[in-house]
């Protein structure tokens, strides 16, 4: 009785280690999850910045954010050993041109924290910083992204 109930728990216990281990420790699962949150900060600020969803300072601001907070963690998600598997839609060049790879985050690292703060200031100033983000995802994925369908 006794045994059995050590011998439930500790596969309990076990289970649950290999769930956090798993979510902890895949990185290609982690920078989906990021670029997604990126994709849903993108629908928010783009609609407000083409005029389909009303302006609001704390939802612009709070896209812009999502977008900084994905980009000042993306550069390293991507380690040796996650070229393939898990869906991946990296491409080969983000390990063969590493250097400008990270250029490209860089800048949508900066152009996200600017446009952070100029959402503040208003409709206008965010619009116009908002377009130097939107770039940023074409620059990187014409390069560094495979798209599967
Ligand atoms: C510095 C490079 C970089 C930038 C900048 C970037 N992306 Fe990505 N994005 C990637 C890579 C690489 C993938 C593929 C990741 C994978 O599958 O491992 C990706 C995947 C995605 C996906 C698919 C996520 C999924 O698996 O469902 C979406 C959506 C996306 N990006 C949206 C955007 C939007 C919108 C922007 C601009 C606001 C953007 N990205 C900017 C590199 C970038």
């Amino acid at each position: 009785m006794k045994t059995t109930y050590i011998k439930a728990a500790a596969f309990c216990l076990a289970s649950l280690m290999g769930t956090t281990t798993a979510i902890a420790n895949d990185p290609i699962a982690n920078r989906q999850t990021a670029m997604k949150n990126v994709g849903a900060a993108m629908r928010v600020a783009a609609g407000m910045a083409q005029g389909k969803i009303p302006y609001d300072a704390l939802a612009a601001e709070l896209a812009m954010r999502v977008m900084n907070s994905t980009a000042a963690g993306f550069g390293s998600m991507f380690p040796d050993g996650t070229q393939t598997g898990g869906d991946t839609e990296a491409a080969p060049k983000i390990w063969e041109d590493s250097a400008g790879f990270q250029a490209v985050n860089a800048t949508f690292l900066e152009t996200s924290g600017k446009a952070a703060e100029a959402a503040k200031a208003g409709e206008g100033d965010f619009k116009a910083a908002f377009g130097a983000v939107a770039k940023n995802c074409k620059a990187c994925h014409q390069d560094y992204r495979v798209k599967k369908n």
